[in-house]
């Protein structure tokens, strides 16, 4: 007789490795079924890290061209090595990939690779590539299936000249002109790379900010030191299409988000980054009556529970922000449910960072959202101008915002934009974990010089007042 599982995951990335590796860890017999040949899902194959191992490389190339200088530091101008750098990538792509495999065997998590459909409660279908169906008899099911690239309608991707995210980090040369839709993360960060090796980088944003989800002062200078770096911004515009000429140019159609005028616009690679949209096909979501929300994601309880019994879900293809770590949390917590444990994720402190040069980190609550939801607060604010170790870092861009209640001092929401700011948004999620005030970090010692210090300034200026300004 065949083995039955205790969990059987459906998607091997950050959400699905991650429940695997936490529910073997509690003791249960666990299996992972992937379609692709390798582990790790979008994050470790085709986002978090190939996109992060470019951003790297193309930095470090564009402080080499032009911010050694200044320190002293005279080379001729760097070549770009693009095999080389894409290489790098790969090698990154496979460390990782390979690790989670390492994880599997050292976890005792049993691998399959196919198609992983729903038959029924407690059942799995996996359709290999090659060879006989396989079916998995399992106490529980959790989806972890992430998500795909939207497109717009009528905008064919080829991958090639017309690309998703997964081609702009696979271009075989820098584009001359490379117009990207959309100015949210991808676009922004894989829109810096491509510029700072070397291409015309415009990109066209249907709303009037870029990041419409991060805090709007933050955005509005962040916007302002991307234009300083060469990317150009079409604010309120919409693409109408996009043409391909014989000579392999395009054509952009790029008018008013409100209607009126087009005008033509001409590229070499066009790379859209809409959003992406939740991963249900070939589940079998409709057979067992899985149910879906407006927006076509898996709808849960607070335990991760659909509507079906014994059938859960977790990551991008559920509500939420789709990064990694939220997909990774809600692994953790739903094989802690799973296994008779109280396992939660506090959705009031999950960081979100944008890897582009200087950083943005936000955590919590917006300015933008205190002001729309009524709430009083008060803002301590810091500029990396002001810190020691920016000054010698010549990194002194950004500055770092806290907000506070103001009655209680406790802190609802903080936004870095400077160098590392990915690094230090994390004593502050850590403090809103602690359900923190302020002065709590204010009176936190900080070691000098550090770009840190500016983080604890800032809190100190919600107090009696920051010392070094
Ligand atoms: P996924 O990682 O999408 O994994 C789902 C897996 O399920 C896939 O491997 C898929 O093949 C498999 N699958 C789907 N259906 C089936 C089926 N029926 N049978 C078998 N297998 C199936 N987030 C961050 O937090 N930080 C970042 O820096 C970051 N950078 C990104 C950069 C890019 C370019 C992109 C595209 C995304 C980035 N993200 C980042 C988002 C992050 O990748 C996702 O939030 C995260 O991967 C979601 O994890 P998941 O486990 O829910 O799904
Ligand atoms: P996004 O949701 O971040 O941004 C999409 C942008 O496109 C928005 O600004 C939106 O207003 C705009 N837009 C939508 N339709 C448009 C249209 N027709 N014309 C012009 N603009 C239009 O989505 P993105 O950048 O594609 O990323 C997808 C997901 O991947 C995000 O949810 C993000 O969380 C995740 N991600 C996270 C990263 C990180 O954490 N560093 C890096 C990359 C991706």
């Amino acid at each position: 007789m065949a083995d039955v599982f205790d969990l059987t995951i459906i998607g091997s990335g950050p959400g699905g490795y991650v429940a695997a590796i936490r529910a073997a860890q509690l003791g249960m017999k666990v299996d992972v079924v992937e379609k692709w040949a390798t582990h790790g899902g979008t994050c470790l194959n085709i986002g978090c890290i190939p996109s992060k191992a470019l951003l790297h490389a193309s930095e470090l190339f564009e402080e080499a061209g032009h911010g050694f200088k200044a320190l002293g530091i005279d080379i001729p101008a760097p070549v770009l090595n693009l095999k080389q750098m894409m290489t790098h990538k790969t090698k990154t792509v496979a460390a990782n990939v390979g690790g989670v495999d390492y994880l599997f065997k050292k976890n005792k998590v049993t691998a399959f690779q196919g198609i992983g459909t729903i038959a029924a409660p407690g059942k799995v279908h996996v359709t290999p590539q090659n060879g006989a169906m396989i079916e998995i008899e399992t106490k529980n099911i959790v989806i972890a299936s992430g998500s795909v690239s939207a497109n717009l309608s009528g905008i064919e991707i080829d991958e090639k000249k017309v690309v998703t995210s997964t081609g702009a980090l696979n271009l075989e040369k820098v584009p001359g002109k490379l117009l990207v839709i959309g100015a949210g993360v991808i676009g922004l960060e894989l829109g810096s790379v491509w510029a700072r090796l070397g291409s015309q980088v415009t990109v066209v944003e249907y709303l009037d900010r870029i990041l419409p989800d991060m805090d709007s002062e933050v955005t509005w200078q962040f916007q302002r030191m991307l234009q300083k770096q060469g990317i150009e911004f079409k604010l309120s515009s919409k693409v109408s299409s996009v043409d391909k000429k014989d000579d392999g140019s395009l054509k952009v159609s790029v008018e008013p988000a409100k209607g009126g005028a087009a005008e033509l616009l001409d590229a070499d690679v066009v790379l859209v980054a809409i959003g992406r949209k939740p991963h249900t096909d070939g589940l079998g979501l409709d057979i067992v009556g899985v149910a879906l929300d407006e927006r076509g994601r898996v709808r849960v309880d607070d335990h991760y529970k659909t509507s079906v019994d014994g059938i859960y879900a977790i990551g991008d293809v559920i509500a939420g922000p789709m990064l990694a770590h939220k997909a990774e949390d809600e692994g953790i917590a739903v094989a802690e449910i799973l296994s008779g444990q109280a396992g939660h994720v506090n959705y009031a402190a999950i960081p979100s960072v944008v890897y582009t040069n200087p950083e943005v980190a936000s955590v919590g609550k917006t300015e933008d959202e205190l002001k729309a939801e009524g709430i009083e607060y008060k803002i301590g604010k810091f500029p990396f101008s002001a810190n020691g170790r920016a000054k010698a870092m010549l990194a002194t861009q950004g500055f770092v915002k806290i907000l506070a209640d103001v009655e209680t001092d406790r802190v609802l929401g903080a936004h870095i934009v400077g160098k590392n700011a990915g690094e230090m948004i994390h004593e502050l999620v850590v403090l809103m974990e602690f359900s923190g005030a302020a002065e709590d970090l204010a009176r936190s010692t900080h070691a000098h010089p550090t770009l840190s210090e500016a983080v604890r300034e800032a809190a100190l200026s919600l107090g009696d007042g920051a010392i070094h300004i």
